[in-house]
């Protein structure tokens, strides 16, 4: 059976096919259209007619020959802010399927929640979403049993923790929704308890109510003009914590009630490390699964998700992210050739790419199919030497990043640990604490608080698992640091060109592309 989900209507529009009893192909429209979190119909974007006609042609299939389409929104809803929206949302169905006869429409949140859950392999579980608002929704709990998603409580979206944690990062100068958050995550681990500060969201009982005059307490912290200042480092941390509080609170009383033990987490909110890592360290959690695209681009996932398990068709976990575009050999070749480029093939890439980074230098790195959802997983990415902090500031300025954000650690499996890699994630969605021999070792790649986002790569058949296995040979250390290939404000780079674009106006100092060495 091929089934198509779509995410149309509101920001970070994608497409993913399921195919052959898997998920063949998951692709955000931002990643071919160029713009950032790519808006939806609802908010008078495009709808992602770039992946979806991508997504044709690899898997060499017409709208015709598709089973089944499941959009992410409900269908002429009074959610719908504008009539101009919802109807170009109906047109935008209907072109795809006229009669409407394979066609369904599932809400936002329960997308969130099976991309969560069926993409975890569990089949019993709490199904945890937080994001800013969906379909009138912006926070959801449900129970996961088998192939049944079960939900249980819901809030509305004035009780939107994604929304409050927004708000503060845009309050304090870290930029608007979707650019902000991930910064305020880190600025967190700069700050301390503020005494006095107000109990923003109280917490009864697994129930969490946000005070609605937050926004007044926040207004005492912003951001005018020059550096940060320590007590808008405080006003992080203090809101992180109110949000991890809520959070845990939610999941305890949850798990006490329905005698779970396991965890699948999505949302924008799912994104947040720091937070991810407290869930881990739970005592009574015995697994925790986040999917790469946690945030509104994993939509088209869980709607996807929910057409096979409606069809009754086999239901596989997420084992990679790798789903979009592939790089091609005679690509790159006609590419270095017609463009006229300094480069080389390289006879061994993983040697030649470790060697170059042990020598301090960064390399971007792009190789195989694109990564679905926000972290760069390998495929498309800037990789440099985590011994070294001066290349940990360098890669921030390649970024143009603050010079405060920290750069997470890809690592294998190995005799030296750093920290309990057990609980870390192939997808680098949890900041850990690193031991004593992290700090000694890999000083760059960890936070202030000595927590590193870890990416732990398993796959023995990638080579970027390769890459750090030579780097380990070279240098003994089983790690590098792995930042995303992409310019300030700029989706992760897909295509060649968009690598190539990348190196020639930034300071980075050697691109690999599949086997091809580019120098400038
Ligand atoms: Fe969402």
């Amino acid at each position: 059976m091929k089934i198509l989900g779509i995410h149309s209507l509101t920001h970070d529009s994608g497409v993913c096919l399921y195919k052959n009893g898997k998920i063949a192909y998951a692709l955000e429209e931002e990643r071919l259209s160029r713009i950032k979190h790519h808006p939806g119909i609802e908010i008078e974007g495009k709808p992602p007619l770039l992946s979806l006609s991508w997504t044709l042609k690899e898997a060499n299939l017409q709208l015709k020959e598709i089973d089944k389409f499941v959009h992410v929104g409900w269908k002429g809803d009074k959610f719908m802010k504008l009539d101009l929206a919802r109807d170009r949302f109906r047109d935008f169905a209907k072109s795809l399927d006229p009669d409407t006869t394979r066609t369904s429409f599932v809400p936002h949140h329960k997308a969130h929640a099976a991309s969560a859950y069926y993409a975890s392999g569990f089949d019993d579980a709490l199904v945890l979403v937080v994001d800013g608002a969906g379909d009138w929704t912006s926070t959801s709990l449900y129970i996961g049993e088998g192939r049944e998603l079960r939900k249980v409580d819901e809030y509305p979206p004035d009780q939107s923790l994604g929304f409050l944690y927004s708000k503060a990062a845009k309050i304090i100068g870290l930029g608007d929704f979707g650019f902000g958050e991930g910064k305020m995550t880190a600025l967190a681990a700069y700050g301390t308890q503020i005494h006095g500060f107000p109990q923003i969201i109280k917490t009864n009982d697994g129930k969490y109510t946000i005070e609605q005059d937050y926004f007044d307490h926040f207004m005492k912290y912003k951001k005018e003009n020059g550096e940060l200042t320590q007590s808008q480092k405080d006003f992080a941390f203090m809101v992180q914590t109110a949000l991890e509080n809520a959070i845990i609170d939610i999941l305890n009383f949850a798990h006490n009630k329905y005698g779970k033990t396991k965890i699948a987490f999505s949302g924008g909110v799912a994104l947040n490390c720091r937070l991810n890592g407290k869930i881990s360290a739970l005592p009574w959690v015995d697994d925790f699964f986040i999917q790469a695209g946690a945030n509104d681009c994993g939509l088209c996932l869980g709607a996807a998700y929910l057409g096979a398990v409606e069809s009754g068709e086999p239901i596989t976990k997420m084992s990679d992210s790798y789903l979009g575009p592939d790089i091609k050999d005679e690509d790159v070749g006609s590419f270095v050739k017609s463009n006229k480029l300094r480069a080389k093939k390289l006879n061994d890439v993983a040697k030649a790419c470790a060697e170059l980074i042990s020598e301090g230098k960064i390399v971007g790195f792009m190789h195989g199919r694109l990564e679905f959802g926000p972290r760069a997983l390998g495929h498309r990415s800037l990789l440099g030497d985590p011994r070294n902090i001066d290349v940990r500031d360098k890669l921030n300025i390649i970024k143009q990043r603050e010079p405060w954000r920290p750069v997470a650690p890809a690592i294998v499996d190995s005799d030296k640990q750093y920290c309990q890699l057990s609980k870390a994630t192939e997808f680098m969605t949890k900041a850990l604490p690193m031991n004593e021999l992290a700090i000694k070792e890999i000083p760059a790649a960890l936070h202030v608080d000595n927590t590193a986002r870890v990416q732990v790569v398993r796959n023995k058949d990638d080579l970027f698992y390769t890459v750090i296995r030579e780097f380990e040979n070279i240098t003994s250390i089983p790690a590098i640091l792995n930042t995303s290939l992409n310019s300030k404000g700029e989706p992760l780079c897909a295509s060649i060109e968009d690598g190539v674009k990348f190196f020639f106006t930034t300071p980075t100092d050697y691109l690999i592309i599949d086997k091809w060495l580019i120098e400038k």
